[in-house]
């Protein structure tokens, strides 16, 4: 299995707080990795520094085997094609409509005409159940539309990388699921290597390749979900009975 993005003791501070104290984390290629942790720990920093928006104070981030910060900018541009990226507070363009918010990548990225335009972003829109919505502005959609059609936006330039941040964050459990099953489908049908963060614990176990727990400016593991419900480490523990509780750990004891 290649790892197709490598953090190596990356560093991060800001003024005396230092949020990244030596994260080393490993994405492996066409998995789906959930990276979850408190509120503040540090997991946007992390989607940051890996999309080259951030440098570290010290480090390297490598995604295809570069080093992204020592890299010219054509480099990084052409390694940028290859992500599709879905940020926390997902924003949509107010003054866009449905159509030209997920057209906006191709029109940006590509050079291709708007007939070829209009059959991909009516093909993604369709993959994410956003159908006779084109002409609407985002302020006339719902939240999980909106989500939906935030995940069609990074999707359309058959990204090989996808960082979707808190995807579900805001959303009922009806709309949550439709977000999952949409993802299912996609990843099914695109083959991405997905990089996720949520705070959606436990159901996020269901998608997740490995779980990989941020906390004290260090990652403490990166996981297969059955493992990571299973571990002794004290802080993956610590999490799991937190987020799912303490009963949930007497459980799987009693079954073991
Ligand atoms: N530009 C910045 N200037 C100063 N501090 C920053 C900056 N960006 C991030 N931080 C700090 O870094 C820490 C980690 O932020 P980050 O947004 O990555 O957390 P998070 O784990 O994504 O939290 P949440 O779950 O609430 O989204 C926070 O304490 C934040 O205040
Ligand atoms: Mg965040």
């Amino acid at each position: 299995m290649s790892a197709v993005i490598e953090l190596i003791d990356v560093r991060k501070s800001y003024g005396s707080q230092e949020v990244l104290k030596g994260v080393n984390l490993s994405i492996d290629e066409g998995k789906t990795t959930v990276i979850v942790g408190g509120s503040g720990q540090g997991k946007s920093q992390i989607i940051k520094h890996s999309l080259g928006l951030i440098s570290p104070d010290s480090g390297q981030v490598k995604v295809f085997g570069q080093d992204i910060n020592n890299i010219s900018k054509k480099d990084l541009r052409k390694i940028r094609m290859e992500f599709g990226v879905l940020f926390q507070n997902s924003a949509l363009f107010d003054s866009m409509t449905v159509y030209d918010n997920v057209a906006l990548p191709l029109r940006e990225r590509t050079k291709f005409p708007e007939s070829k335009i209009k059959g991909i972003v009516e093909e993604r829109l369709e993959l994410m159940d956003v159908v006779g919505s084109n002409d609407k502005y985002p302020a006339q959609i719902s939240g999980g539309m909106k989500k939906r059609v935030g995940l069609a936006r990074a999707l359309v330039l058959d990204p090989k990388i996808i960082f979707f941040d808190e995807p579900t964050t805001g959303l009922d459990v009806a709309k949550s699921n439709e977000i999952y099953r949409a993802f299912f489908r996609t990843q099914a049908q695109l083959k991405y290597t997905a990089v996720i963060v949520s705070h959606d614990v436990p159901k996020i176990f269901k998608l997740a390749d490995y779980v990989a727990l941020l906390y004290n400016g260090v990652m403490q593991s990166c996981i297969t979900p059955e493992e990571f419900q299973l571990s002794d480490d004290p802080a993956v523990k610590e999490f799991v009975e937190k987020t799912m509780g303490s009963l949930y750990s007497s459980e799987v004891e009693e079954i073991i």
